[in-house]
């Protein structure tokens, strides 16, 4: 059917100006002002509201086989979420073991997807070995439209490569014109860190903090930027936690070192103090790297606000608090690492970023949206508001106040990490490809509709 939105206040990561918008199938057909709708057109008021275009999380794991567990969520449970959070559209990892072949991981984690997301969806693809034979499938997998990797330079053993396979993976990641995307912390530090504090009895949540420190981070993005620098390779520092990687990034720029940063909401808004919290409460806030001294927060909103940090992703990784997080009660080292936020990056960031003054609207948009569209391949198909863009479109209610909780969130996760916070806006209307998905937050949209999105390489 088709849709008109009128009287919003559009609002990309460079314009914002009042016009309509109206969709034919599944793109933006016309935008201007006073349009009519046609016969049978869906037409929503956007008066008072902003339309921004829908939002992408680039750095979200829902399939996650991880530390003897497995993420809680599906594509059914995280989808809904994610729609009725302003999300249109997830990029997954990827992360097979070490001993599968890519293409087995590419083939398995696409199959959780097709047919059972309501948004639409893409892959980075993790090099977790890197031999000839991962080469020719990594190849084939490119041409299938998954344009970019994921090293991980911690978890030894899982996922982790060594520096021959990360000389290896950037090499062709170049010749691909991939970007990769990595996880920098140094592996042998962090084992090292865990075996000293676990043998002086220092075994509860709080100190998994010491075992990653930040140097243990910033040596990561140094050392990955070593070798990059070597291939002139794209790289992307995911979930950069604190001010010593970002200045290791920064010194990179100012090299010419091709790389881009992305940090997460939970960077933003919360700190070490929660992972300290008793009675293993502190276990829900575990997640790697981990929550940082509060100072980091304000480099980091300042970072976002000069565009020297490109995303705000959530690194979505559930585990329920009883019976996942709960593995780790006497070893903090088996506490299954990350944090659920998938539904509530959005308003967070509204809430926090533009609400309070830090972020203009032009940034949340960028940010949000916008960069991780054209970093990974996917614009101006999505990311803005253009005619014949998709029509991702998130009519946004700035009046609105609620509080978050697990109680009511559509995720499938006993607890939320923001439990009681206040938001200051959430989406009123958030459509995928021309069709309302979300209303109020309430799921209205389709389970299956959402499709993989096919990418091509722009990082030659
Ligand atoms: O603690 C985290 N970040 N868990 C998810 C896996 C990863 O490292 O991204
Ligand atoms: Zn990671
Ligand atoms: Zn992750």
């Amino acid at each position: 059917m088709p849709l008109l939105i009128k009287n919003g206040r559009i609002v990309t990561a460079s314009e914002q100006y009042a016009a309509d918008i109206f969709c034919d199938g599944e793109q933006i057909t016309r935008i201007g002002q006073n349009l009519d709708a046609p016969p049978g057109a869906a037409v929503v008021d956007a008066t008072g509201k902003y339309v921004f275009p829908g939002f992408i999380d680039p750095h979200v794991h829902i399939y996650l086989p991880f530390m003897g567990t497995y993420a809680k969520d599906t594509y059914e449970t995280a989808s809904r979420a994610a729609l009725v959070g302003g999300t249109t559209t997830l990029i997954e990892m990827i992360c097979q073991a070490r001993a599968d072949q890519p293409l087995a991981g590419f083939e398995l984690w696409h199959g959780k997807a097709e047919g059972q997301s309501a948004c639409d969806f893409t892959f980075h693809q993790a090099v977790t070995r890197f031999d000839q034979e991962c080469e020719s499938q990594l190849g084939e997998i490119v041409k299938r439209g998954i344009a970019s990797f994921k090293v991980f330079l911690a978890y030894k053993g899982a996922f982790g490569i060594t520096d021959e396979e990360l000389y290896h993976t950037l090499r062709l990641a170049k010749k691909l014109g991939v970007i990769t995307t990595a996880h920098c912390e140094n592996a042998d530090l962090v084992l090292e860190l865990q075996k000293k504090l676990l043998a002086e009895g220092k075994t509860g949540p709080e100190f998994h903090y010491w075992s990653r420190p930040p140097r243990v981070e910033a040596e990561g993005v140094h050392h990955l930027l070593t070798f990059a620098e070597m291939h002139d390779a794209h790289v992307y520092t995911v979930h950069t936690s604190c001010e010593e990687s970002l200045t290791e990034a920064l010194a990179g720029m100012q090299r010419g070192a091709k790389i881009w940063v992305e940090t997460l909401i939970q960077y933003l808004l919360l700190d070490k103090s929660h992972a300290e919290l008793p009675n293993f409460e502190g276990s829900k806030f575990v997640m790697s790297p981990p929550l940082r001294d509060k100072k980091n927060q304000e480099v980091f909103w300042n970072a976002l606000r000069q565009r020297f940090v490109s995303t705000v992703a959530t690194d979505h990784a559930p585990f329920d608090f009883k019976g996942q997080k709960e593995m780790g009660r006497g070893d903090f080292t088996k506490i299954p690492n990350g944090i659920p936020s998938l539904e509530d990056r959005v308003n967070l960031l509204w809430t926090h970023g533009v609400a309070a003054g830090r972020l203009d609207r032009h940034t949340f948009v960028d940010c949000a949206s916008t960069q991780a569209a054209k970093l990974f391949g996917l614009f101006p198909r999505k990311g803005t508001i253009a005619v014949g863009s998709d029509a991702d479109l998130v009519v946004y209610d700035p009046d609105y106040r609620g509080k978050i909780s697990a109680k009511t969130h559509l995720l499938n996760i006993d607890y939320s990490a923001f439990e009681g916070w206040e938001i200051k806006g959430r989406p009123h209307i958030v459509t995928v490809r021309g069709e309302i998905a979300a209303k109020d937050g309430q799921f209205t949209g389709q389970i299956g509709r959402g499709k993989l999105l096919k990418r091509e390489p722009t990082h030659f």
